[in-house]
């Protein structure tokens, strides 16, 4: 079929759509809802069977829904309606949630039911929750959907309050008042889930040092305790905060701004000298049931090494892309056979931080710095010899993230898994990493400059088609964290490990003689430090549009492919039919 994606934004709910539409052969585009106008051109233009609305912020014109069929995707449970969905099913401890695919029509989630899908809630961020359970959900509801347009005695049911089994309701925007956390006298539980529900967008405005912040990123911490609302140190770039009876570890603050010009940074970064001056918070003692803040973990079982590094939205910095070697460096020390490298639950790596380098100040110098750091955890990577390095993505990579995985001797991906190994939608980015050796070794030089310039999200089964990953395993995220396991264990006893391990150097020192290291990074660094500090400004325009969310004016071509030049529109469509019948 040819299916428009109609969304406020090509987020990673739209891209998987996308991956797995795609994957099943249908005809796919892209349009960004900019405004009526603009949508009804491109819906013209492309002329689509199906309509999918992933992701909207605004109602849809009649124009749109009257002539042709569109699906909106409602993260809500039947009956559900509203613009802050999860944030009260998080907030208000529901126990089970669910996705609806509606019929766009004149009211805002109140249109016919084509399918609906459940699941338990996870104790987890919004964002979390909405990039797994709500996108997983999601794509059962259209699959589902899919199969009954060919059924022409099926018709979608009207939304009933009445029918039995519809919990939902309509439900309000939900506001700052009532996210607002009392420190005196709100639980720890209660404010965990405030701040959970707000994560991604908006936080929880709060106020802090003598200044207003939204919060995001909390995490529980069982051993320390203080005066209710205190400050109590600080640990990596996160500080302290206790409450009535207990106390969480708050990750990153955006400053509440008239303008509306903030950054969500790490909360130490965004506090400045007032977070220089609380105690630094050395890690306890490992202890069952200990709940405290950590990004980098390194444990071993079986004899395999396990290091994560769960940074918030993927995005690594200068800094902690040197903690990370530091880790790296010390797991190397130790005298296991096999090194899991587990990036962190909700994304692998998604690159430089482009935030950090906004706030820095100084855009080209700290994207440099940050480069390098990157450059120089890619190359521990790759100069592991003794120990048989596995890339585990459980979650999403972009950009540079992708290339830090393909540095490991295998790469495995969780099913569902997108990767975005491209640089180029970043202002022309050319990209470091040792892409220029890592990708053509593995799906050769023409692949990689197609995938380079496509642009487009990659699914975790494509990418193992193409050769750009080695394999996807399990059934799901959780399945998948178990079988990468137990494989690096079997890796870690096997026999045949030592000829593997010899085979890998010996590999290694042949492409150095070919070719050092060293060259491609200095080829790479040197496009690079064009793109910093040349006389395009592409990447700092793309950099800045980035970090302050500045709304697309329009869908690029590379996503847009009814706006391309020579798009024809093919004869009578299915859908369309329905419609008017
Ligand atoms: N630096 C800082 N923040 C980043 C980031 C990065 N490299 N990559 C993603 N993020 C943030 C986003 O700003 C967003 O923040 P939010 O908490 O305010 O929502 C969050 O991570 C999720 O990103 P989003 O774009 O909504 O996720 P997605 O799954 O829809 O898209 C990507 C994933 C990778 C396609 C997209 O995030 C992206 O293009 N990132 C930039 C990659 C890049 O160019 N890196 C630098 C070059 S090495």
């Amino acid at each position: 079929m040819r299916i428009l994606l109609l969304t406020h934004s090509f987020n990673s709910l739209a891209q998987r759509l996308y991956v797995e539409l795609s994957a099943r052969g249908h005809e796919l585009s892209i349009e960004f809802d900019v405004n009526d106008e603009v949508s009804l051109e491109a819906v013209e233009l492309f002329q689509p069977e199906l309509i999918i609305a992933p992701f909207l912020k605004r109602a849809l014109p009649e124009a749109i829904w009257g002539r042709y069929l569109t699906w909106i995707v409602h993260p809500g449970i039947e009956g559900d309606r509203g613009p802050s969905s999860l944030d009260w099913a998080i907030q208000e401890g529901e126990t089970e949630w669910g996705v609806t695919l509606l019929q766009a029509n004149g009211e805002m989630d109140a249109g016919d039911i084509w399918a609906t899908a459940t699941f338990p809630l996870r104790a987890a961020r919004k964002s979390s929750i909405y990039r797994h359970e709500v996108t997983e959900a999601a794509l059962r509801c259209v699959f589902e959907a899919l199969g009954k347009l060919g059924d022409p005695s099926f018709k979608p049911r009207p939304l009933d309050y009445a029918r039995p089994g519809v919990r939902g309701r309509l439900r309000p925007l939900m506001k700052q008042e009532n996210r607002r956390i009392d420190w005196a006298s709100d639980s720890t539980t209660t404010i965990l889930a405030r701040i959970r529900a707000a994560d991604g967008t908006p936080g929880v405005l709060d106020h802090l040092a003598g200044r207003d912040w939204y919060l995001f990123d909390a995490h529980p911490e069982s051993a320390l305790r203080g005066e209710p609302g205190a400050l109590l140190g600080r640990r990596e770039g996160a500080i302290l905060r206790a409450t009535r009876d207990g106390a969480l570890w708050l990750g990153q603050l955006k400053e509440k701004r008239a303008d509306g010009l903030a950054l969500k940074l790490p909360a130490t970064f965004a506090l400045g000298e007032a977070a220089a001056a609380l105690p630094e918070l050395a890690l306890p003692a490992e202890g069952k049931g200990n709940e405290t803040y950590r990004d980098i973990y390194y444990q071993e079982a079986d004899g395999v090494g396990m290091l994560s590094f769960d940074f918030y939205n993927g995005a690594m910095s200068t800094r902690q892309c040197q903690r990370l070697v530091e880790a790296l460096r010390a797991a190397k020390e130790r005298p296991t056979r096999v090194l899991l490298l587990l990036g962190g639950a909700d994304f692998w790596s998604n690159g430089i931080h482009l935030n950090t380098i906004e706030a820095s100040g100084y855009g080209a110098d700290e994207s440099w710095a940050n480069i390098n750091a990157m450059d120089d955890l890619t190359l521990e990577i790759l100069s592991t010899s003794r120990q048989w390095t596995l890339a585990a993505m459980r979650g999403n990579a972009g950009a540079g993230g992708v290339f830090l995985a393909l540095a490991a001797d295998q790469v495995y991906a969780a099913p569902g898994v997108v990767l975005n190994p491209h640089y180029k939608s970043m202002g022309n980015l050319y990209g470091s990493e040792y892409w220029t050796y890592l990708l053509p070794r593995r799906v050769g030089w023409e692949r990689a400059r197609a995938i380079m310039s496509h642009r487009l999200p990659i699914g975790a089964a494509e990418a193992a088609a193409l050769g750009l990953i080695d394999g996807v395993l399990g059934r799901d995220r959780v399945d998948f964290a178990q079988r990468i396991q137990a494989y690096a264990a079997g890796l870690a006893a096997s026999i045949t490990l030592d000829g593997r391990l010899a085979v890998k150097r010996e590999h290694r020192a042949n492409d150095e003689t070919a070719k050092p290291l060293a060259t491609y990074r200095a080829e790479e660094l040197e496009r690079m430090r064009l793109n910093f500090y040349g006389f395009d400004p592409s990447y700092h325009v793309a950099r800045y549009n980035f970090v302050y969310n500045v709304p697309y004016s329009r869908t690029p071509l590379h996503l847009a492919k009814h706006r391309r030049l020579g798009w024809r529109v093919p004869g009578e469509t299915v859908a369309q039919e329905r419609l008017a019948g």
